[in-house]
């Protein structure tokens, strides 16, 4: 297979929650070694790498504050303050577009039972969606823990659906799975995991994460796709106001208003048609996990790694 060089014309990237940093500072290590790229033509000049909390949250961390100068010096831009749930609300990125928005890890920190967790990647969703045009990626690292033997065998499916409730959070917002793939040290030496909070890496993490690519779904498909399935878990009476919708938004209150066993149903009925144009085989599955029938994607294969992005 010919490899086409590196032209420099990198696409615009936003990383969101970045922690320390250290994904950043590896991705551009790696692309820009492997084209041989001085720092004029470096990676770095198109990525916008942001954390939640402010600077001094990094105070006593020496090695993130000279890396940050490092990242600096390569033209990335380093915002803090952003908050993955309101991306389209942070001034300095308005009217901005990012064909490609990486989110690695993502934690509030707070424990599981609180639910707290999948809102927030509920909102970050529908916030890639108006910073992004169709065709654009999320990339969304999870931790996908192989479970030790004293551990329920469903960990990974409990991660997805009831830490992150991931199927939901991507589909509602109109985007579907097109790759999945697995996330560490072997592909990014230099990063290093850091825990919300305590900055300590997570035990979890050891246990495997996964890179998950999402493909945003253009509107008139999203619509459409999503009328049909509400007209078909809802009464009679309420199709014509389904069928007036002409956006996403439009469909959004209606679908609230189902209860939960109708919206369960849209959620795994939308997330399998969608996923059905895409060219991995991906199953959507259910599974019930503390009470909560929640979904989560099957992939046979995690192994397509390829890093060949420019
Ligand atoms: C588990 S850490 C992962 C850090 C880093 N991405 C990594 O992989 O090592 C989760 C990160 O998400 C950030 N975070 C939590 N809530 C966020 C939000 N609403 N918006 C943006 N970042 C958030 C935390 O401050 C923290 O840096």
């Amino acid at each position: 297979m010919t490899v086409t060089p590196c032209s420099g014309n990198h696409k615009q990237r936003l990383f969101v929650g970045e922690g320390n940093f250290s994904f950043t500072e590896a991705f551009i290590q790696k692309h820009d070694a492997k084209w041989g790229h001085a720092p004029t033509q470096s990676l770095g000049r198109s990525i916008w790498a942001t954390e939640l909390q402010p600077p001094d949250s990094l105070n006593g961390n020496g090695e993130a504050t000279a890396r940050i100068d490092r990242l600096k010096e390569k033209g990335v831009f380093i915002l803090f303050g952003v908050d993955g749930a309101a991306l389209h609300a942070e001034q300095t990125l308005d009217g901005k577009k990012f064909p490609r928005i990486h989110w690695n890890c993502p934690h509030d920190g707070s424990q599981y039972q609180k639910q707290s967790l999948p809102p927030i990647i509920e909102a970050f969703f529908q916030s890639c969606r108006k910073m992004q045009s169709p065709q654009d990626r999320v990339h969304i690292t999870l931790a996908q823990p192989t479970p030790p033997p004293s551990k329920p065998k469903n960990l990974k499916e409990f991660y997805q659906g009831m830490i992150y409730d991931i199927v939901r959070a991507s589909t509602l917002a109109g985007y579907k799975l097109i790759k999945k793939r697995v996330f560490g040290q072997e592909r990014y030496p230099e990063y290093h995991h850091t825990q919300t909070v305590t900055s300590a890496e997570a035990p979890v993490i050891k246990q495997g994460m996964r890179e998950f690519v999402f493909e945003q779904i253009p509107d008139d498909l999203f619509t459409s796709t999503m009328k049909k399935i509400l007209c078909s878990v809802t009464e009679q009476k309420d199709h014509a106001q389904i069928n007036a919708c002409t956006k996403p938004n439009d469909l959004r209150s209606i679908f609230d208003r189902c209860g939960e066993e109708k919206r369960n149903t849209t959620v795994s009925i939308l997330a399998e048609e969608t996923s059905q144009t895409s060219s991995k085989k991906i199953s959507i599955c259910k599974g019930t996990f503390g009470g909560h029938t929640r979904c989560y994607f099957y992939c046979s294969s995690d192994n397509d790694s390829s890093d060949g992005e420019k």
